[in-house]
């Protein structure tokens, strides 16, 4: 007899940490998207969150130069003084935020400065407050570091924002943290300071949680709305306060891996603990290049701002010209998430009868060739969330393939 020695073929037992945990639902349909495009199928995929810019020439150079230069090894734990020093002034001159160098910390992505922050706070059941529709990896990060993610369904009517009596409700002894992501992702909803103000004084009301704010699209807000972030609104905040942004999405750098937040000193020295055994340092040219982001020419982001506006004016008007889609117009980010409850219940030309946003979402995938992700994905159905980070060209035939597609649906009153 033999001994099966290979673990895995015996049948593979996760971690109980991640058992919750499966494959992002947004990768799923990318990967199914871009197989159906090998295939030969003329896919527009509208699922990916990313802008279709390039990274800057400038901050090109920076990392070529920091490369020629020979800064190619380890740095410090949590950022190089450089990045650190630009991290500083981009709070002081664009948020009138003042932090000491050891109050910030650098990560590969903001993802990892969540991943930092969650491991290095939560105990065992420790609760995180999320409002959604929301980034699934916030309730992943809180899962994997064995909190409990508390997830409140906030409503299209309320512009997707948390309200002061369901923050109320939700805090317990147990809450460690809120987590508030403004413009958002999915929603694009943003919180203006009237918006901030009752949940601050909610806040002030419960001293034992701690406010995460994700700022990452502060750069991509629209018409009048003007970007504030809670600490510049209430000081008293501060020294609870882990304001997270990064330069993925204004800068186009998704692939550079640079997120970086500032917080107290005790927080930023606990998540290095995080990030030591983890990942070492975040990478140096990586570093340099977000030097230059930083510190360099803005001029740009004004400029593919207004070019997101546009597209998003194309894609809210053309999903509301729909029958069954009701889509509200975000004031940021470059998602729209739209309502197609309107749809559920109906059949499509298959036969197959739609029942939720997934099924929604694969149908338009099968017969539009339209990739786009179910709200389910980001823990509220019945909606849909597309990215509009592609040109107006693909994103008129999206939609025209959308309303198309929408068309052919009936009732089951309409078949023979
Ligand atoms: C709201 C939000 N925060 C953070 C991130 C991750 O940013 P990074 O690329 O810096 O890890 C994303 C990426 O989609 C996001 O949507």
């Amino acid at each position: 007899m033999t001994l099966n020695t290979d673990l895995d073929k015996a049948g593979f037992v996760p971690a109980l940490r991640i058992s919750a945990i499966g494959v992002s639902q947004i990768l799923k349909i990318g990967a199914r998207a871009q197989a159906m495009k090998r295939d030969g199928a003329p896919m527009i995929i509208l699922g990916a969150g990313e802008p279709d810019f390039d990274t800057p020439d400038t901050v090109k150079q920076a990392d070529w130069k920091a490369i020629q230069h020979g800064d190619t090894k380890y740095t410090a734990l949590d950022g190089t003084p450089e990045l650190k020093q630009a991290i500083r002034e981009k709070f002081r001159r664009e948020n009138g935020l003042d932090y000491a160098a050891d109050e910030i910390t650098v990560a590969v992505g903001a993802k990892q400065i969540l991943f930092n922050a969650m491991m290095a706070t939560l105990n065992v059941g420790d609760e995180v407050i999320i409002p959604t529709p929301a980034w699934m990896s916030y309730s992943d990060i809180v899962t994997i570091a064995e909190g409990k993610p508390v997830c409140v369904p906030c409503s299209a009517q309320a512009g997707f924002k948390l309200t002061a009596n369901q923050l109320e409700a939700a805090i317990t002894p147990r809450t460690k943290w809120l987590i508030l992501n403004s413009p958002s992702n999915p929603s694009g909803a943003a919180y203006s300071a009237t918006d901030y103000q009752p949940l601050i004084e909610v806040l002030l009301r419960h001293p034992h949680v701690r406010l995460l704010v994700d700022d990452m699209y502060e750069h991509v807000v629209y018409d009048d709305f003007r970007f504030v972030t809670p600490v510049a609104l209430e000081p008293r905040l501060k020294g609870r306060t882990l304001t997270v942004n990064g330069v993925s999405k204004a800068y186009a750098m998704t692939g550079w891996r640079i997120g970086y937040a500032a917080g107290s000193r005790e927080l930023i020295k606990a998540m290095a603990v995080v990030q030591s055994p983890s990942t070492s340092c975040p990478s140096s040219v990586s570093q340099a290049a977000a030097v230059e982001a930083l510190s360099g020419p803005q001029h740009f982001l004004k400029e593919r701002t207004e070019s997101f506006r546009r597209r998003r004016d194309l894609v809210v008007a053309g999903l509301n010209a729909i029958d069954g889609i009701d889509c509200r117009v975000p004031e940021g980010a470059f998602y729209t998430f739209a309502d197609c409850a309107g749809l559920v219940g109906k059949t499509t030309p298959a036969g197959k009868p739609i029942e939720t946003d997934t099924d929604f979402c694969d149908y338009l995938l099968q017969v539009a060739h339209v990739a786009v992700v179910p709200g389910a994905a980001f823990g509220l159905s019945q909606f849909f969330r597309i990215s509009y980070a592609t040109s107006e060209i693909e994103l008129t035939e999206a939609i025209l393939r959308i309303a198309a597609a929408c068309s052919r649906l009936g009732s089951d009153s309409d078949r023979c």
